[in-house]
């Protein structure tokens, strides 16, 4: 059923209830929102100029070239060219209308550096060669403990190139907690920051192996992401993909992402983000959350994940928040998305617990409203190919599934409740009654061919994927 299809659907099935049924009339609004939820693009001309001419071969280009090489760089992937980075960014910050080139066909290493702003405006970072990171946890600068290459302060700046970023994780992954119990629980660097910057647009590059998450946007506004692709090993701990904290206006678009963590992941005081064209596994799924950690105040607003492919990943699309938080998390709708042998196609987790010790049950929870599921087909690993596990004090709200076709290749699938309500429409399978009542702890629905049983529920999963 199409939009339009869905609308009359709903206006249909209200009018004859006007004033009867109050409840209903929410409901139609909820869905109206939702429907018409849209995340600006923004304006992109600023980089239209940017993006179309080889600038620096143009002599027209008047662009002004500060090449790493130039500052001493040897880029033969041992000596240590953290010096030549770090002077040739002071020049090209200073440098109006200028291009900050890491020149291809060579591999750059650099420590954790900071390239700090405010610069010059429409500053270029041309990235063609390979920048790695030294592979030796021992000898890592014990000053910036959890970032590599960190931008600060950047307003209206263009990455972009065929490069690669890698962090040389290995021998951080090979110390994880994760990988070793008697291994020291301690946090690792992320291979690309972009913190506190507007106007920032990425494009093109390939982002690998970080130490621990790949790519973060921090305390950013209009961040545009195209044509990146970001690659970890399936088992390395923690290497999200993109991640995206205290964020707005940030769009992802035609990403690659396989990793050992989430794909994406959305946190804390982030709202307008829309993906666009994704692909994710392995991995973790494209999540948001965690929220609520350690009874925190988590955040997230107005996300649209629109045509997504999922394969092999332990989740597909995942909201995750500890018990004992705050806040909520509201106004999202996933449109289009394609599945493959994911465990998790859907999944809504308020009991989200990853640490070593198990978590208490609490009372106050992130709320969770207004999602909304469209379009979402494909295959399930595993039997709950929907799960909305609620906290029993504050349950979930206005879950709208529209037209959800997610199959197992042997067995049968089912949708899992606990605390949680919604609006069903179209074909949705496996059939998920169990959202139309708010009643709390509804147990399961267990879809056969034409015998539909109600077993008790089962265990919620309390632990990372
Ligand atoms: C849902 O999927 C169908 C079939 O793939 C497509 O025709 C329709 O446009 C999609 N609906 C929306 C709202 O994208
Ligand atoms: C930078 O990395 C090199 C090579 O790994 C190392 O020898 C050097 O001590 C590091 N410098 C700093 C300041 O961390
Ligand atoms: C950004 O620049 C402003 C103005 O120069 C400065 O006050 C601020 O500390 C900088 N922030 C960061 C994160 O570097
Ligand atoms: C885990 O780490 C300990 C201490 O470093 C080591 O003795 C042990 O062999 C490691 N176990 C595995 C499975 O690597
Ligand atoms: C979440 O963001 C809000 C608003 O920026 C802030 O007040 C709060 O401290 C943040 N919570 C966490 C856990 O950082
Ligand atoms: C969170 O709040 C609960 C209930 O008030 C309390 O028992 C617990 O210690 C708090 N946890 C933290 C990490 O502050
Ligand atoms: C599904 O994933 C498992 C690994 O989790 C793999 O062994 C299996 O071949 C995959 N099946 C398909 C159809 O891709
Ligand atoms: C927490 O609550 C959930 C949902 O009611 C329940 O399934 C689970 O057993 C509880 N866990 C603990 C540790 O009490």
């Amino acid at each position: 059923m199409d939009k339009l299809t869905f609308i009359c659907f709903l206006v249909l099935l209200v009018l004859p209830l006007r004033g009867a049924d109050k409840d209903f009339q929410d409901q139609f609004k909820v869905v109206a929102k939702l429907d018409n939820l849209e995340v600006e693009e923004g304006d992109d001309e600023l980089f239209e100029e940017l993006l179309d001419i080889p600038f620096w071969e143009s002599q027209r280009g008047s662009k002004n070239l500060v090449n790493v090489d130039g500052f001493g760089a040897t880029g033969d992937g041992k000596s240590d060219d953290t010096q030549a980075f770090v002077k040739a960014w002071k020049q090209v910050c200073s440098t109006p209308r200028s291009v900050f080139l890491v020149p291809e066909g060579r591999r750059y290493l650099v420590n954790a550096t900071r390239f700090e702003g405010p610069c010059s405006n429409k500053l270029i970072i041309q990235i063609d060669g390979t920048i790695v990171a030294p592979d030796e946890p021992n000898d890592w600068d014990p000053k910036s403990p959890r970032t590599w290459l960190g931008f600060y302060n950047l307003t209206n700046t263009l990455f972009q190139g065929k490069g690669v970023i890698d962090g040389s994780g290995a021998k951080w992954w090979a110390a994880s907690c994760k990988k070793n119990k008697s291994n020291p629980c301690k946090g690792a660097p992320t291979a690309l920051t972009i913190d506190s910057s507007s106007g920032v647009r990425v494009k093109g590059l390939t982002i690998q192996n970080s130490q621990q998450m790949n790519f973060i946007i921090a305390r950013s506004d209009a961040v545009r992401v195209t044509d990146v692709v970001v690659s970890a090993p399936e088992d390395s701990p923690n290497t999200d993909g993109i991640h995206i904290t205290g964020s707005t206006n940030v769009i992802l678009q035609n990403c690659k992402i396989g990793t050992g963590d989430d794909c994406v992941s959305i946190v804390n005081a982030s709202s307008n983000i829309k993906m666009k064209n994704i692909y994710c596994g392995p991995g973790h799924g494209i999540s948001i959350g965690s929220l609520g950690k350690d009874n925190s105040t988590g955040i997230v607003e107005k996300v649209v994940l629109e045509n997504a492919f999922l394969r092999g990943s332990t989740n597909g699309l995942r909201i995750k928040t500890w018990q004992g938080g705050s806040g909520h998390v509201r106004s999202i709708r996933y449109q289009n998305v394609r599945m493959e042998n994911v465990s998790n196609p859907i999944i809504i987790d308020q009991f989200y617990c990853d640490s070593p010790k198990s978590c208490q049950n609490q009372t106050s929870a992130v709320e969770i409203s207004q999602i909304m599921y469209r379009n979402v087909t494909g295959t399930s690993k595993s039997k709950n190919a929907m799960k909305f596990a609620c906290s029993d004090t504050v349950p979930c709200t206005n879950i709208v599934l529209n037209n959800i076709n997610l199959q197992r290749t042997d067995g049968t699938v089912e949708t899992y409740c606990n605390s949680a309500a919604g609006i069903i429409n179209g074909y949705v399978k496996p059939s998920a009654e169990c959202l139309s009542s708010s009643d709390k702890d509804m147990g399961t629905i267990q879809e056969n061919e034409d015998d539909i049983t109600t077993t008790r529920s089962e265990h919620i999963i309390h632990t990372e994927l």
